[in-house]
């Protein structure tokens, strides 16, 4: 049974600039709702309900959005009693705890934070910058795969060859059509060092061992602690799967992918699906029309 999540939203959020100078890239809202509360909800439909949120300097509003806003629900409570329920369920879907990552040292740095409250449990990590979308939420989905293999458990996805060097790369011998067992890991690698085109995608269930392969882990790519790096060294003497996502990955920290997102989103919202698809068509016939002319 997992029963911990972390959640690491420490990080600067550049890519996002200039949005993300004095606000979280992790409340950055897909229409109404912030990034990190869609990832806390897949968390709770994975069946977790504790919550460590690793957050730093300048992240305060994701604390304020988990807490209780008294002044407001009763101002809310008044005009609108659909929307005082989702105030409410926001401070009740789960029990979330917070610590802070002082010095951003990287991702591996981020987990290690982890180590009191998940103890010698196996627990999931989702990164607090991704939203999946699945019938079957990507969490449950690998810890399905945990109590099958009895193993840490790492989310992939094929990317394009070109984009390889962005994200953590497995390499490995598939054991059916989802699962492989994994025999390699680089992060960011080049192309022609990449052991092939899957990629880390975000979520992970690790076994309690990380704590202590993090405590070995040198500085890696971008002179950080490279979490990836820390899976290489459990690799030495445990086993390792990879599973396939079934869903679409949103990667909110980049400019293109939010509006797409937002795009994707706003689309499957009964309130805004027909005039904002309305919209999006008159725009896209207008520009077609001034191509023509
Ligand atoms: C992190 C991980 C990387 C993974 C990626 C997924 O990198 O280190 O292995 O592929 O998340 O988004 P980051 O994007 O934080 O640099």
């Amino acid at each position: 049974m997992i029963k911990k999540a972390v959640i690491p939203a420490a990080g600067f959020g550049t890519r996002f600039l200039p949005a993300t100078k004095a606000q979280p890239k992790e409340m950055l809202p897909i229409i109404d709702t912030p990034t990190i509360q869609y990832v806390v909800q897949e968390c709770v439909d994975s069946g977790i309900e504790d919550i460590l949120i690793i957050s730093g300097k300048g992240k305060r509003s994701i604390e304020d959005h988990f807490d209780r806003n008294i002044e407001l629900e009763a101002h809310i409570q008044e005009q609108d009693e659909t929307l005082y329920n989702q105030l409410r369920h926001i401070e009740s879907m789960a029990n979330i705890h917070f610590i802070r990552q002082k010095e951003l040292n990287g991702l591996g740095d981020a987990i290690y934070h982890a180590r009191f409250h998940c103890g010698n449990e196996a627990f999931a990590v989702l990164l607090g910058d991704t939203i999946i979308d699945s019938v079957i939420p990507v969490t449950q989905q690998l810890i399905d795969a945990y109590e099958q293999y009895h193993q840490s458990v790492i989310a992939v996805e094929e990317v394009p060859w070109d984009k390889v060097s962005r994200y953590g790369i497995v390499g490995g011998a598939p054991l059916n059509d989802r699962i492989m067992q994994i025999n390699e890991l680089v992060e960011k690698p080049s192309r022609d060092k990449a052991p092939s085109n899957l990629a880390i995608a975000g979520r992970y269930v690790l076994t309690p061992e990380i704590f202590e392969a993090l405590e070995k882990t040198e500085r890696g790519k971008n002179n950080e602690i490279q979490l990836t790096d820390a899976l290489r060294i459990i690799l030495k003497h445990e086993n390792i799967v990879a599973s396939t996502i079934e869903g679409k990955r949103y990667d909110i920290g980049n400019k293109l992918d939010f509006l797409k997102t937002t795009v994707e989103f706003a689309l499957k919202r009964k309130e805004f699906a027909v005039p904002f698809e309305a919209f999006l068509r008159k725009t896209i016939n207008d520009i077609d029309g001034k191509v023509k002319n």
